[in-house]
């Protein structure tokens, strides 16, 4: 491994430019040199990158975002876009390369090492939680720190207004962000894709809590509930319980942005590293993640199967703790 290249794909995290940071050093310290690709795969395909040094990844740690710039590439999608992308690594003699995202990042790499001979090592980087082979994706716990400090608030003024607020929080298709700042933010209620949940149930709950004399109520709801949208439920929910003052918060991108958590900084600093050295060792098409603090490289095909579950004892605290 003379010379690798980097890139960062797909919804950005934060924790992302510690990784890139973790990378480039890395693999200076093996005298390897490192192309910073901008714009995920499009700036593979496009020849758009910049050979990085140590000074260009200074004091960008702490930062949220990437540097690097992302994007859901399009082209990449199709065979001529991989292949003009594989004729640039080519040209510019990279041996391997690192790519920081999440599935659909990862979906894009196991294709394109099934199809050219090219070492590939995949970081997690997603607030989402969602893969499969890492306990935590890089971004996830900054997310759900983010998405604390926003129900506090709420909190605040559902408790002046004796109001109940559905709070929308991201996760696409999982409820690992929605769980975890249920437990911290003290929801009443958190309502998953992984976990159906009818009105009806929805409605008991809330009233109960009424009976119970609470005057305000957080319900935690994870996008991507096909079912049940959070308009729908508040909407439905306003319809039997006239009494109640019901106001809907959808957090959205905030999640996405800010400075990384120590965890998320440590995390990031530890699997960018493994991922240059696990390129030194001749893996490839895997990714890297951290299993009970412990290293571990999964096969893009195994973490593309899925199969990380939410932590349902954690949801089953968030109702335990509502008596
Ligand atoms: O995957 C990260 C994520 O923030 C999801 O939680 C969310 O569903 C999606 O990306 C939003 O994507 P976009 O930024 O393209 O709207």
């Amino acid at each position: 491994m003379k010379r690798i290249g980097i890139l960062t794909s797909g919804g950005d995290a934060p924790g992302m430019n510690a990784c890139i940071r973790s990378v480039v050093r890395s693999a200076l310290n093996k005298g390897i040199e490192v192309y910073g690709f901008r714009y995920g795969y499009d700036g593979l395909i496009g020849g758009d990158y910049t050979v990085m040094e140590s000074h260009s990844v200074s004091n960008i740690l702490q930062k949220g975002g990437t540097i690097l710039k992302s994007s859901r590439s399009e082209a990449f999608r199709e065979r001529q876009g991989r292949k003009k992308a594989m004729e640039l690594l080519k040209d510019r003699a990279i041996d391997g390369i690192v790519v920081i995202g999440g599935d659909g990042t990862f979906t894009g790499a196991s294709i394109f090492g099934k199809e050219f001979e090219i070492p590939i090592i995949g970081i997690p980087a997603t607030i989402d939680n969602d893969l499969y082979g890492t306990d935590a994706t890089i971004g996830f716990d900054t997310a759900v720190n983010t998405a604390l400090g926003a129900i506090d608030n709420i909190r605040d003024t559902a408790i002046s207004h004796d109001r109940v607020f559905f709070i929308e929080v991201m996760g696409r298709s999982a409820g690992h962000i929605a769980i975890n700042c249920s437990i911290g933010g003290g929801a009443e209620l958190v309502i998953t894709p992984e976990i159906p949940i009818s009105n009806k149930e929805v409605i008991e709950v809330l009233s109960q809590g009424r009976n119970k004399m609470k005057t305000s109520s957080i319900v935690v709801v994870a996008e991507g509930n096909d079912q049940m949208n959070t308009y729908a439920i508040a909407k439905e929910v306003r319809e039997s319980l006239p009494n109640l003052d019901i106001r809907v918060s959808t957090l959205g991108h905030i999640q996405r942005g800010g400075r990384p958590t120590s965890n998320d900084r440590i995390l990031a600093t530890r699997l960018g590293n493994e991922a240059v050295e696990g390129l030194i060792r001749g893996k490839t098409s895997a990714m890297v993640g951290q299993v009970d603090n412990k290293i571990v490289f999964t096969s893009f095909s195994t973490v593309l199967k899925g199969g990380k579950t939410i932590d349902y004892g954690l949801k089953n605290l968030v109702d335990l703790m509502n008596i």
